[in-house]
């Protein structure tokens, strides 16, 4: 029996407001799923007037009595979980057992994984641009498989010290052998504390994918909650300038153990302009200096990363990457993000096309270092300088704005479903 869920997913190097889509469907679901990532994803979700930032739980588990899991494909640090958990709590958020579980099968960041992770960004010509969280470390020891540890083994301390005795010794010749100076770690320091990181989570730990399962012979319906943006996935994005997971769509099945064919929606989520993190290719990059309209869209948009509180770059719409993107996530229609922040603009651009060594080409290059000599090849449209935070329907919006967001569809070639014109659920315009 297929079961109809749903995927909230980015479209454009992440950051894209998912958190808002996801508070706007989660009525209309009883389980809310992270499939990627870990502590690396910012979610910022303003509700009743009050904002919260969260880095790995599922910004569903705002919305009671949604259930929210943390799926066997994301990598944990319990630290982080269990600090978010107590913010939460803190906040008046009621977390237990009953709304939030982690899978016993999700990866295990330890504190030699940020150390790693240090060493490799530490060389500029060879930085990703990460945000130090240990997140790719982490996904290189899951696939190595003999230095992975996950989240269930916290729950056998004979067998976890066993392990960390085993492991921690041998990263630590890794690390002193990169760099003399590097951290160097104790394993049974480590085990201590994470035995008691374990002790706490343990009422949350579960055969997820079990509960998942049962979930949809119980007809429950799933969302499924993306971090990051399919142009950070590591099989599908500008890599290796990417994340270490699947940030795509593609990750659900593996990350979450639910079959990808119960998904019957995927929202894909996309800013009205392009934002991104770290580096890598950016075609449409606005670098315009201080006074010019990626600053100011910076400025406007609060385009500071969430996490690392980095400022993000900034650049035009670049519809090339998006129908990738869209195709390859599999999106149904669209929700796009943060239109308010372009208000004051004369004009806009889009990019159509790109000039690739004097051809002009309309398909994403495959590999990072062409995408680097692309040219973006741009259509201009008016502006409509005038504030559109109050709008609640499409009719509301000045023609030009209506203009721009039907040609965003028209150029990637779904319907944009939900427009966004300001951080609060009520400014939100539902196109259908
Ligand atoms: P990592 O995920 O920390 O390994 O970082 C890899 C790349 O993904 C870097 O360019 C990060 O800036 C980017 N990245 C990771 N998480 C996010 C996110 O939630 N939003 C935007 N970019 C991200």
């Amino acid at each position: 029996m297929r079961m109809s869920c749903t995927c909230v997913v980015g479209l454009q190097w992440g950051d894209e407001a998912k958190g808002k889509i996801v508070d706007l469907l989660t009525a209309e679901h009883q389980f809310v799923v992270r499939y990627n990532g870990g502590a690396n994803a910012g979610h910022t979700v303003v509700k009743n007037g009050k904002t919260y930032k969260l880095s790995l739980l599922p910004t569903g588990i705002l919305s009671p009595p949604l259930r929210a899991v943390i799926g066997n494909g994301v990598v944990v640090n319990p630290v982080r979980f269990l600090e978010e958990v107590r913010t939460l709590q803190g906040a008046g958020i009621a977390i237990d057992p009953h709304n939030l579980a982690v899978s016993d099968h999700a990866h295990l960041i330890f504190p030699y994984h940020v150390e790693e992770e240090r060493l490799g960004e530490s060389d500029a010509d060879a930085a990703i641009g990460t945000t130090g969280r240990g997140i790719g470390p982490c996904y290189a020891d899951k696939v190595a498989r003999s230095s992975g540890i996950r989240v269930g083994e916290l729950l056998y301390p004979d067998h976890l010290r066993a392990r960390l005795r085993q492991i921690v010794p041998r990263k630590n010749a890794i690390l002193r052998a990169v760099l003399p100076t590097a951290r160097t770690f104790d394993a049974d320091t480590i085990c201590d504390e994470y035995l008691g990181h374990g002790q706490v989570m343990r009422p949350f730990i579960t055969d997820t994918p079990r509960l998942l399962q049962q979930a949809l012979r119980d007809r429950q319906r799933i969302l499924f909650e993306a971090a990051q943006g399919t142009l950070l996935d590591v099989d599908h994005g500008t890599y290796p300038y990417v994340t270490s997971s699947n940030s795509s769509t593609a990750g659900v099945w593996s990350g979450s153990g639910v079959p990808a064919r119960n998904l019957t929606r995927v929202v894909g989520v996309i800013k009205a302009y392009t934002t991104r993190v770290g580096r890598g290719p950016f075609p449409t990059e606005l670098n315009d200096g201080p006074d010019g309209i990626g600053e100011k869209i910076r400025k406007t948009g609060r385009e500071y990363g969430t996490v690392t509180g980095r400022p993000r770059r900034c650049g035009w719409f670049d519809a090339v990457a998006v129908r990738y993107t869209a195709a390859l996530s599999g999106a149904d229609e669209l929700a796009v993000m943060l239109l308010d922040v372009l208000s004051d603009l004369d004009e806009f651009r889009i990019c159509t096309a790109y000039e690739l060594d004097g051809r002009r080409i309309t398909d994403f290059p495959s590999d990072a270092f062409l995408l680097e000599r692309c040219k973006p090849v741009y259509e201009t449209l008016p502006g409509w300088k005038r504030e559109i935070g109050e709008a609640r329907k499409a009719g509301d919006l000045p023609t030009a704005a209506r203009r721009y967001v039907d040609r965003l569809a028209e150029l990637i070639g779904l319907p944009v479903t939900i427009v966004s014109v300001g951080p609060d659920r009520e400014q939100t315009i539902l196109c259908r």
